[in-house]
């Protein structure tokens, strides 16, 4: 019996999917406890490639539970089109629980996510337009609308009209745009539920359940530390926690329950979206490593930001989600470089930094502190031991273990499921 929470340890797109779909094999239970499908989580089975935006990445073994956790943002338009789509490929998608305490995404949400974003101008965020931001604002302002209200169809029919009129009111004043139209909505959301029903219950109750009955849990992490909305780049972040704290929030298994923070990491940086971002080679160096990582967003398409590894970050995570170990991925795409750089700490106006910096002027004005390493040419894609690696490969994951002082338990040298390094087995 194990809790393991998976979580980014940068600002996203990390390689959490391959990871989870590799420890779900020996989970009962994956659990999403924030986000929604913002996320963008790929998982390659031999030639198939998947890519999940709201539904756990457990869902590719038969027997896992899938759950939404009570956490997370919930848009049924997006979850039956992902939901349909691997039906159709073959993939049992009966076993997913959505709580009814996650809160709805409704068009308007979508819509007042894109418009705030125009309206910000060059200060825009670069969020994905999913209608994260304003779903979670309506669930902190108390008006939001729960899954498990849509099941009421007289209560939900009022609450809808309520707020239909209200982000009216918003969306023509503020941005003189044409009204969201109410009915169209009530349809389109009463079909949803007709669909959603069986698939609805208390999940705090379940997981507290399958906790109590010895089952292995496995929490799956979308987004990542920096994107953290207290403890990550403020104001340029997501609206939930994707922190090892959200998860007990976000799913109601409570901090004591949790046996081990695994933190995946990808062997350099990337983030997409604006924002301060200390170690990014705009050059060719982060050109070849977008080339060789195929750094492109799963959700949005958008080229990433790339740039070295920065352990002023990792270090942070390994501190706010209490990292028990860390999963090293990617580590592929650095082969062919003769000069490797790791982020050892930042140059701030003088001051040698090791803590991340809570304000952005500080992490604009950073410099990287760089450790040089040299490269390794020879491709580890077949790698399946540390010893088989390369030396310089070696030299650099010691670095970061003894920097870190937290064990790198995994890594990875492709996106299947065979090419992963286990150093440490988690459950
Ligand atoms: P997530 O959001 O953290 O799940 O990560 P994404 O799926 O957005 O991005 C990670 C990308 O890297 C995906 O295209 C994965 O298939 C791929 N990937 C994962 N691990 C490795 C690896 O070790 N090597 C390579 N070359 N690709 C990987
Ligand atoms: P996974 O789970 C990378 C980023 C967006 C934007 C900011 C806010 O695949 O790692 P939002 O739409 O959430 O309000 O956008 O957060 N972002 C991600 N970046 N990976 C993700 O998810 C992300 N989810 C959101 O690009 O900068
Ligand atoms: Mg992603």
């Amino acid at each position: 019996m194990s809790v393991v929470v998976i979580v980014g340890a940068q600002w996203g797109d990390e390689g959490k999917g391959k990871f989870i779909d590799y420890l779900a094999k020996q989970a009962d239970v994956v659990v999403r406890g924030q986000g929604g499908n913002n996320a963008g989580h790929t998982v390659v089975v031999g030639d198939k490639k998947y890519a999940l935006h709201l539904i756990p990445s457990g869902i590719l073994y038969d027997d896992t539970v899938n759950v939404l956790g009570n956490g997370i943002v919930f848009d049924p338009s997006g979850f039956f089109a992902e939901y349909d789509a691997l039906k159709a490929q073959g993939v049992a998608v009966e076993s997913i629980k959505i709580s009814s305490r996650a809160h709805v995404v409704f068009p308007y949400h979508r819509e007042l996510d894109a418009l705030a974003e125009t309206a910000k101008g060059d200060a825009k965020i670069g969020t994905t337009k999913k209608g994260i931001g304003p779903c979670y604002m309506d669930k902190v302002a108390r008006s939001g609308i729960r899954v498990g209200d849509m099941l009421k169809p007289t209560r939900f029919a009022a609450q809808l009209r309520r707020q239909v009129e209200y982000k009216n009111q918003v969306a023509q004043s503020l941005y003189g745009v044409a009204p969201f139209d109410y009915q169209a909505i009530l349809e389109e959301y009463s079909g949803y539920a007709e669909r959603l029903k069986s698939m609805v219950c208390d999940t705090v109750a379940y997981l507290n359940d399958a906790h109590e009955a010895g089952k292995n849990i496995l929490l799956e992490g979308a987004q990542g530390t920096l994107l953290d909305i207290d403890v990550g780049t403020y104001p340029y972040v997501t609206s939930s926690h994707p922190t090892a704290g959200g998860f007990t929030i976000g799913t109601g298994l409570a901090p004591n329950r949790i046996d081990n923070v695994l933190g995946i990491t990808k062997a350099y940086t990337t983030r997409v979206g604006a924002g301060p971002f200390v170690t990014e080679q705009d050059n060719p160096i982060g050109d070849r490593i977008r080339k060789q990582g195929n750094e492109f967003g799963v959700t949005t398409g958008r080229p990433r930001r790339c740039g070295w590894l920065d352990l002023v970050i990792v270090r942070h995570a390994v501190r706010v989600n209490g990292l028990t170990a860390i999963a090293l991925s990617l580590l592929d795409v650095l082969s062919g470089f003769d000069e490797l750089k790791i982020c050892r700490a930042y140059d701030i106006d003088g001051r040698e930094c090791l803590d991340f910096p809570a304000d952005l002027d500080d992490l604009a004005a950073a410099k990287p502190i760089y450790q040089s390493f040299a490269g390794w040419q020879e491709d580890i894609t077949a790698c399946t031991s540390y010893q088989e690696l390369p030396d310089n490969a070696k030299r650099y994951i010691d670095y970061i273990e003894e920097f870190l002082g937290v064990p790198v338990a995994f890594i990875s040298v492709g996106a299947k499921r065979s090419q992963t390094i286990i150093r440490q087995k988690l459950f």
